[in-house]
Order: structure tokens, then sequence, then C-alpha cells
């Protein structure tokens, strides 16, 4: 059983910022926030739902301490990781009367983390963020790595701020809550660390799948560390997405071509799960990834109940379109990361992760990834 587990992540200039994963942890929060984010004053920000289920617990671990807090929440929903609520939460830390000796508390999932990471990097020109992430997409990916935002009408995240957390403390325990749709989607990502980086955890995966969709407690806790450790390394070895940081967008660039389409009918980690197995079977077409690998990829998000055929009612020339839309693409190309098999990412010769494709190649390699039944 995994007691407690601390990773550390760097930060550009010698910075650097503890993930702390630990069953029941949320009970000492206040502790860990006044270790790694000393502040005067702390105001906890959380969506509508997870404010409703431990808001009380976590005022009740600062008051505790004697520590000064307060909560302000936000309706639940992708769409509230806006302008307007940006701005609202902002003027509500001003009319409440927090100053710059204050600090911010994260706690949620990926929308929150995004929001409240992005009102604690603007507000009075910055003060400290602590990410407590209640999400399994938000302990594996959101909270790490600093990238903070809101999205607009033209787009998802396109005002945010790089404004890296003070720290991170990630309690599993609370998965058990989280819907189950909502926790097999953050497994794609982890499906996704696992098929770029990681073959033992690939296997590992499998041999869990069924403990990781109910919410067990240990499974869960483990997968976060192995994942948060892989994408620690990456972003502290490249923090700009210059070029290694880019094989975390394997699934993602016709993941998020299959989002913009389907709008919020589609959760982020079933657009994903969708976009590895194209992406698979388009390396496959093009001799870069090794055949077999789709069949691999495809029976581990039957697993995770990830199976579904999302992308079935698309036409190849819709898909190609919205990629080519993406704030990602460039010059009428797309650039797409490819496996060479699993747990390995291929590069180009001169050592890039990340393969050109224009409109006709893409053309060609969507129909037929697109036509080819996964289930045969
Ligand atoms: N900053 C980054 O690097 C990064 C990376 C990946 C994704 N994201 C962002 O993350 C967001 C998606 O995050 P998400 O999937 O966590 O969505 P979310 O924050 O909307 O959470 C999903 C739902 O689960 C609920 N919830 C959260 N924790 C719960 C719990 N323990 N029990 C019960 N309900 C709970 C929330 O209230 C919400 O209704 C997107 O906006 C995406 O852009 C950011
Ligand atoms: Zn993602």
């Amino acid at each position: 059983m995994l007691e407690k587990n601390v990773l550390k992540v760097e930060t550009p200039g010698d910075g650097c910022y503890p993930i702390h994963i630990e069953s029941g942890s949320l009970d000492t929060v206040a502790v860990f926030c006044s270790r790694h984010a000393p502040a005067h004053r702390y105001c906890v920000i959380a969506d509508s739902q997870v404010a409703q289920l431990y808001g009380e617990r976590v005022l009740e671990a600062f008051r505790r301490e004697d520590i000064n807090v307060e909560l302000i929440s936000f309706p639940a929903g992708e769409w509230n990781k806006s302008c307007e609520a940006w701005s609202s939460l902002s003027n509500k830390l001003i009319s409440a009367g927090f100053g710059r000796d204050s600090a911010i508390v994260a706690l949620g999932g990926g929308v929150t983390g995004d929001l409240a990471g992005f009102v604690a990097a603007t507000y009075m020109r910055g003060v400290p963020v602590v990410q407590v992430p209640t999400s399994l997409l938000a302990m594996l990916d959101s909270s790490v790595g600093g990238k903070t935002g809101i999205d607009t009408e033209a787009g998802k995240n396109l005002i945010g701020a790089f404004h890296h957390p003070a720290g991170v403390l990630v309690d599993p325990v609370v998965l058990k809550t989280l819907p189950r749709d909502q926790r097999c989607a953050g497994l794609a990502e982890a499906i996704k660390t696992a098929a770029i980086l990681d073959e033992d955890l690939w296997d590992w995966m499998g041999v869990h799948a069924h403990e990781l969709v109910k919410g067990g407690t240990d499974a869960s806790a483990q997968l976060v560390a192995r994942v948060v450790s892989h994408k620690a390394h990456i972003v502290a070895e490249d923090p700009a997405e210059q070029n290694l940081r880019s094989i975390l967008n394997f699934g993602h660039t016709v993941g998020h071509a299959l989002e913009a389409l389907e709008g919020y009918k589609l959760l982020h980690g079933e657009a994903v799960a969708a976009g590895m197995r194209i992406e698979a079977s388009m390396g496959e077409s093009l001799g870069i990834t090794k055949l077999g690998t789709t069949k691999q990829i495809e029976a581990l998000l039957e697993q995770c109940l990830l199976g579904g055929l999302w992308e079935v009612d698309r036409r190849s020339a819709e898909v190609r379109e919205a990629m080519l839309l993406d704030k990602k693409s460039l010059k009428n190309r797309v650039r797409c990361v490819f496996l060479s098999q699993i747990g390995t990412v291929a590069t180009d010769t001169e050592g890039h992760y990340t393969f050109p494709l224009d409109r006709e190649e893409l053309d060609d390699l969507l129909s037929t990834a697109l036509t080819a039944n996964p289930k045969d």
C-alpha cells in the first residue's frame, strides 16, 4: 500500500515545487499551504459541485490551524472557464479585501485549476497558488506544468499565463466521488503517457484497469505518482514546449479536432482516446508506427471503458479542416506525434518529435484511419 509519495518539479530559474500524494491529505491542506505558500490569508476557489462536497472540510482544516480562510465558488462546467468568471472571482477577492500577502487554493478539476490559477497569476500582478486537484485529469495532468488560462468564444485556452503552483496536494480518496465517465476520461491521459514513454506502466495499467476504473485509492495513487513524475521530468526539460514537451500532444492533434466538432458532448479524455487510436493508425499507414500498435491501444482503451467510436459519424474532410483550424497548426500543415511502438515515440532524422503533414497527406491518412473498422 502506497502511504505517501512526494515528487519535486523543477521550474525555470532554479525553483521547484512539491507534489504530495497521500490518502486523506485533504485534512492537512492548511499545514501544506502554510509550509509551501506562507500567506496572511487564503482564498479557496472551487466550483459549485466540489465546494459542496469538500468545501467545508477544507475550511475546517484551515480553522483548526487558526488560519484566516474564505471560500469563493463559481458554477461548475467548462463554459465557466471564461473571462466573466475570471473577472467575477477577481472582483470578489478585491471586495473581500484580499491583499498581496494572500494565496489562492485551487480546489477542483482542471477547470478550477486553470481558472483559479489564472486568477492567481493576475491578481495584484500575481499571488501564489496551491493546486489541490480533485479530478483524475487534474491530478495527472493539469495541476502540473504551470499552464493556467481561460477559454474565449474563438477557442479554448486562448488567454492565459504560465504560473507554477507553490505546491500540489493530491488526496486520491476524493476520486471515489468523481463520476465514472470523468475517471475514465482521466485515464486516457495516463494511457497517453504510457504509450509515449513507459511500456512497463502500459502493462501495469492493463493489469489494474478494473481497479482504476472504480477509482481504487491505492491503484489511483500509484498511477498519479508514475504519470506525474513523467510529466514533471518533461516539463523541466522543455518548459517552453520547444521540442520534447510536444510528445504530450500524442492523440491531441486529432483529439482537439474531434472536441471542436463535438463541442461539450465529448469529454476531453474521450476525444484524446479516439485521437490516439486514429493517430496510431495514421502512424501505421506511414510506416512509422509498428504494425499492431493500434490494436494494442484499442484493447487498453476498451479495458478502461474508452472504446467508444466517437468519430464514427465524422467525415475525414471535416476532421482535416478542424485540425487545420487548430491554433497549433501552421501554414496549412499540422504537426503530429507518432509512436514507433508502445512506450516509445518516433523522431525524424533530425531528432524532431513532430511530423508535419500537409492537406493531401492528411486527407489520405484520415480517410484510411476513419474507415478502418477498429472492432475487426
Ligand atoms: N493546464 C493544463 O496543463 C491542462 C492540461 C489538461 C487539461 N486542462 C484543462 O482541464 C479542464 C478539464 O478538467 P476536468 O476534466 O477535471 O474538468 P472539470 O474541472 O470540469 O471537472 C469535471 C467535473 O467533475 C467534478 N468534480 C471534480 N472533482 C470531483 C470529485 N472529486 N468528486 C465529484 N465531482 C468532482 C467537477 O465539479 C466537474 O463537474 C479543461 O478545461 C482543460 O483545458 C488543463
Ligand atoms: Zn489532454
